[in-house]
């Protein structure tokens, strides 16, 4: 049988995802009652991180550590890869001895050649172009707060990047509507945007990306890689930020995301970011309980 590998929402169906996060749910209150749940004794999970991390890096492994499992941190500086050791190689020989790579990196591409020469299941924990886990965790603070997504209305304000990307694969595998307010200069990868169909709407502006919606997204102007671009980005997005100006022209009850970390004062005002309506610290402790899912799913 072929591995299965998360590196991409669309890799998954909308039902395998929909029950991979009901699963999530279930587990995150089984947790709670303190009942233990191991069904990954003796499993091995290679995490490799080419860019810094906290949630990613603590959610999977203690995710490990509570399935039973164990999860070995693999720096650049330490191993091979950084020395120049191919990533078809590694992917071979690191596979070979684990159940499973956590793999966060720069180019989406060095994710598609480490699944393509692993023999364990690869998970992008995010690239250039994807940031999938992300995603199971925003899904799931979604549904345990409001239910259904189908049919919402969630606007992505800010940079066409990583994140912006998988909202929109997310628009696709959970059918709601995404309006995407981007400058012009920053807009999100047009292919993926053209796979959505009518599902997105792309906007110039933040006030007309917002309105009406149930959800308001944003991340970082400058990720991670693009620090020497930061003057230029906080320029071109100034007019971008989350204010509560422009939370007031979504729903009364509408949620706000980040994916953190987050600059207060620059994509987001702290009074959003810290105000009523902002779930962040649920969306955050939730890529422990989604991620221990996927886990599951493709290690057990
Ligand atoms: N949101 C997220 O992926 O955070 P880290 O960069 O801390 O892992
Ligand atoms: N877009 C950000 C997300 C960090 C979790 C980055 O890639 O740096």
């Amino acid at each position: 049988m072929p591995v299965r590998h998360f590196l991409s929402l669309l890799d998954f169906s909308s039902d395998e995802l929909k029950s991979l996060i009901n699963h999530a749910i279930e587990v995150k209150k089984r947790l709670g009652q303190g009942i233990s749940h191991t069904p990954l004794t003796g499993k091995v999970l290679a995490m490799i991180f080419e860019k810094s991390s906290t949630r990613t890096r603590v959610s999977f492994e203690t995710g490990m550590s509570q399935l039973g499992g164990h999860a070995m941190f693999l720096s650049p500086k330490d191993i091979q890869l950084g020395r120049g050791e191919p990533i078809e190689d590694s992917a071979r020989v690191i596979s070979s001895m684990v159940d499973g790579i956590m793999i966060r990196t720069f180019g989406h591409e060095r994710v598609l050649t480490l699944a393509k020469h692993s023999s364990s299941p690869v998970i992008n924990g995010l690239t250039d172009h994807l940031h999938p886990c992300q995603l199971l965790a925003d899904m799931q603070t979604w549904f345990e707060l409001r239910g259904e997504i189908e049919g919402a209305t969630v606007s992505w304000i800010g940079d066409g990047n990583n994140m912006c990307h998988s909202y929109i694969n997310a628009a696709i595998r959970f059918n709601f509507n995404l309006h995407i307010g981007c400058p012009e200069n920053y807009a999100a990868d047009a292919e993926l945007v053209k796979n959505a169909g009518k599902r997105v709407k792309i906007f110039d502006n933040a006030a007309d990306a917002a309105r009406g919606a149930d959800l308001i997204v944003t991340d970082v102007w400058a990720s991670m890689g693009q620090e020497q671009e930061q003057e230029d980005r906080l320029r071109s997005f100034s007019e971008f930020q989350i204010s509560s100006r422009i939370m007031a022209l979504a729903h009364k009850d509408a949620l706000f995301m980040h994916c953190l970390p987050a600059h207060r004062g620059e994509e987001v005002s702290a009074s959003v970011l810290d105000g009523k309506q902002s779930v962040v610290w649920q969306e955050a402790e939730n890529r422990l309980h989604a991620q221990k899912a996927l886990l599951e799913t493709l290690l057990k």
